[in-house]
């Protein structure tokens, strides 16, 4: 009986809305490989557009944490580190395309 055990998966989850600071976000990610990525991967749910309004920086923190299971997510996601950011950086600059801003 170690009922006690699973308390400590939710120790981490706090952390996660703080949001990370943009330091070097994005600056060496490719938008052509995140355009490939996604669609092979995300695509048959999500499109670039839906995006609207997030920055890459917030997309990729995102991104990251459902890849480390720290945000629920429809799928299990999996995904370099490069790849999220590059994912991060086609979404990210898809939605600022000609697109008003808040
Ligand atoms: C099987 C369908 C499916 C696939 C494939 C999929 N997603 Fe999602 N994703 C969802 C659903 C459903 C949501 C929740 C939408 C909502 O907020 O109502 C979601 C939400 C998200 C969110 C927002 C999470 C939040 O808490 O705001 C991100 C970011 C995301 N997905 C990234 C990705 C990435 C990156 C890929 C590809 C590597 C991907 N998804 C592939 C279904 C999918």
């Amino acid at each position: 009986m170690a009922r006690s055990r699973f308390r400590q998966l939710w120790a981490g989850t706090a952390l996660v809305a703080l949001g990370s600071v943009p330091l070097s976000v994005a600056l060496a990610a490719d938008v052509q490989a995140g355009k490939t990525v996604s669609q092979a991967k995300c695509s048959q749910c999500h499109e670039a557009d839906d995006w609207e309004g997030e920055s890459a920086a917030s997309l990729e923190s995102l991104i990251r944490d459902i890849v480390a299971g720290k945000v629920k997510h429809k799928a299990p996601l999996q995904l370099t580190p490069a790849e999220v950011a590059d994912i991060a950086a086609y979404w990210g600059q898809s939605s600022q395309k000609g697109r008003k801003r808040r």
